[in-house]
Parts: C-alpha cells; sequence; structure tokens
C-alpha cells in the first residue's frame, strides 16, 4: 500500500468509497426538510414555514444555541413509531451509499418525551430501523443523549423510562448547551449508568473550554470525547488523550456552520492526528450542517492541505477502533479497510 502515490483527483473517490464508522450522529439531526414537511403533513401539524426552501433558509447559525431552538423545533414534527422509524431509516440508507459500514446513533429521548411522545414509541422506532438495517448489511446501535440543559433528575427520569428497553441501546452520552452545564452536573447519573454496564460518551470542548473534557474524563468517566477540539488549549490534556487513546469524534462541516472555527482552513483536525490522538470525522447533524459523513470528509481534505491518503486511511480506522463493537470485528473492518486501500 503506496499512500503517497494517490493524486489529489484520486482522494475524492478514496474517501468516499473507502469503509468507515461514524460515531457522531445525532438522528434528530438527520431529519431533512422534506421529511420534516411529510412528517407534518402526516400528522396535521402546521409548520410556521410556507416551503422547504423557507425552513432551510432559517438554517444560518451563529453559534450552538442558535442551532438548538431550530433543531429542537424541527423535532416537533416527530410523534408515532413510524415517524422515527423513517428518520433513521433514511439516514441509515444514506450511510451505506457512502460506504459507512457502522454507525453508533445518538438519540434525545427528552426531545420528544418532553412533548408526550412514550420513550417506548421513540426506541420501538429506531430499533426497528437498526434491525432492517443489520438485514441489509447495514451495522448501527444507539446511545442514548442526557440533554445537560435539564437537570440531573430528569436525566435519572428518563433513564427509568429506559431500563425496561436497556437491551436495544449500548451506552448514553451528554448534548445540547454546553457553557453553563459542565460535567460534574450529571456525575451522580452517569455513575448508575457505568454500574448498569453502559458505554459512556460526552459532548466536551465543542464550546466549552479544555477543562470540560478533563472533567468529562475525570468526573464522568467518559470513555470517548465528542467533538473535543477545544483540547488543544492544554498541552498536558492533548498527550493525556494521545496516550490513553481516548478517541475525538470530530465534526468539521458543524465546527463551522456553529462558529467553532471561522473557516475550514482554521479547523485543527490536522493538528490533533499530528499530536497523536485517535481522531475522527463524524456529520453531527448532516441535515443542517450542510452534509453528511462523505461531505465532510471531501470538504476537510479539500481545506486542509496536510490532509492526504495517509490521514484518509488513519481517519478510517481510528473510527474501527474507536467504536463500540468487539475487537474481532473491528480486526475484520480493519481488514476490509485494508483490501480497500490494498487495491487503489
Ligand atoms: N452539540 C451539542 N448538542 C447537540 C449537538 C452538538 O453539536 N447536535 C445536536 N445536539
Ligand atoms: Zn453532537
Amino acid at each position: 500500500m503506496n499512500l503517497d502515490s494517490i493524486s489529489r483527483e484520486r482522494l475524492d473517490y478514496v474517501l468516499c468509497r473507502m469503509p468507515k464508522a461514524e460515531l457522531h450522529i445525532h438522528i434528530e439531526g438527520s431529519l431533512e426538510p422534506e421529511l420534516i414537511f411529510k412528517l407534518a403533513g402526516r400528522n396535521n401539524i402546521e409548520l410556521p414555514y410556507r416551503s422547504i426552501d423557507e425552513l432551510r433558509a432559517a438554517y444560518a447559525f451563529t453559534d450552538l444555541q442558535s442551532f438548538l431552538d431550530v433543531y429542537y423545533a424541527g423535532a416537533g414534527v416527530l410523534r408515532t413509531e413510524e415517524d422515527f422509524f423513517d428518520m433513521a431509516w433514511s439516514y441509515l440508507a444514506r450511510a451505506k451509499s457512502q460506504h459507512v459500514i457502522h454507525s453508533e446513533i445518538f438519540f434525545d429521548p427528552q426531545t420528544h418525551t418532553a412533548r408526550g411522545v412514550p420513550f417506548e414509541t421513540v426506541i420501538s422506532g429506531l430499533d426497528r430501523a437498526v434491525r432492517r438495517g443489520e438485514g441489509q448489511g447495514v451495522s448501527a446501535s444507539l446511545i442514548l443523549c442526557f440533554l445537560r440543559h435539564l437537570s440531573e433528575e430528569d436525566a435519572f427520569a428518563t433513564l427509568e423510562e429506559a431500563l425496561p428497553f436497556r437491551d436495544k441501546f449500548i451506552g448514553v452520552g451528554l448534548d445540547s448547551s454546553e457553557r453553563g452545564n459542565p460535567p460534574e452536573k450529571f456525575a451522580r447519573v452517569i455513575a448508575r449508568c457505568r454500574a448498569l454496564g453502559l458505554r459512556l460518551v460526552a459532548h466536551a470542548g465543542e464550546e466549552g473550554s479544555a477543562e470540560y473534557i478533563s472533567g468529562a474524563l475525570d468526573l464522568l468517566g467518559a470513555e470517548r470525547i465528542d467533538h473535543g477540539v477545544h483540547c488543544l488549549d492544554d498541552p498536558d490534556l492533548v498527550a493525556r488523550l494521545a496516550r490513553e487513546r481516548i478517541p475525538l469524534t470530530v465534526c468539521p462541516l458543524s465546527n463551522v456552520k456553529l462558529a467553532v472555527f471561522p473557516r475550514l482552513a482554521d479547523h485543527n483536525i490536522g493538528k490533533l492526528l499530528a499530536a497523536g490522538i485517535v481522531a475522527t470525522v463524524n456529520s453531527d447533524d448532516p441535515a443542517y450542517f450542510g452534509g453528511y459523513l462523505n461531505e465532510n470528509f471531501t470538504a476537510i481534505f479539500a481545506a486542509l492541505p496536510e490532509l492526504g491518503a495517509k490521514e484518509a486511511y488513519q481517519l478510517a480506522c481510528n473510527s474501527f477502533k474507536a467504536s463500540f463493537v468487539e475487537e474481532g470485528i473491528k480486526q475484520a473492518w480493519i481488514g476490509e479497510l485494508d483490501e480497500f486501500f490494498g487495491a487503489v
């Protein structure tokens, strides 16, 4: 495998066709405007937008909170099990078309239970899509996220509602408004999740400081950090992430849309890789941020001259290593990746 011989032109093909995993995708963030209108029609919900274009025009974000307001409003069209199935199935079909052979999918139950949609409705629809994917060669699992702008008590109540469906999700995460909602706010509920054998991830260091990343590791026992791009402000933390091989699920298009970096050319993912961190590329909320996984890969590789075929291989390999599947499956997928790179 001579990675230096792959030309820039060939690189886009490689990025799009290589087998890879996606580990940071909020399923509610995959709800395309077309599907929002379709579900609104099906559920007799009147939207405050007259057309798909008018809705899309509202996707002009200045920071995380301005996005979250639109994202939670969009999720309001989800009412029935069929709605959750249709949303997850359209993501999985897209993932398959982009050679994403495994995904670990976040869902935000509190966004729905707060509107009177039962937890069972949410998880049953998502789980049915995941199982249908399994039958068609798309591997996926679900990670329940607690909304950090809500209380820890609310997270505990959500965990209780979720426990009868324990076999349908592999872990828990923390998402929503980061600043002002530090990891320690959820230390007790996450400790309970750990005791239940759930895998642990947390958004940290997206808008929040490097301290939120250290807090997620030390106070929550997070096994993987979502975003984490602010780690570069703390050299000791960078060294620790590299040494302990704690993966970061980085989302380039999201970071620019939410003004974490002014331009893709300013993104630090090349520096994270150079520092030896197990960084991965992900789409976060593809319907809102201008693209799915392949669009994230091609855009960031076009913007950063330090990214070439070697980094493409590294990022895909990292995505498998950072996943929560068993070791033998990881090795099989890395074998598929090696085979792909051996043939390009
Ligand atoms: N950050 C925090 N919460 C979220 C995000 C994000 O990027 N996307 C969906 N919920
Ligand atoms: Zn996210």
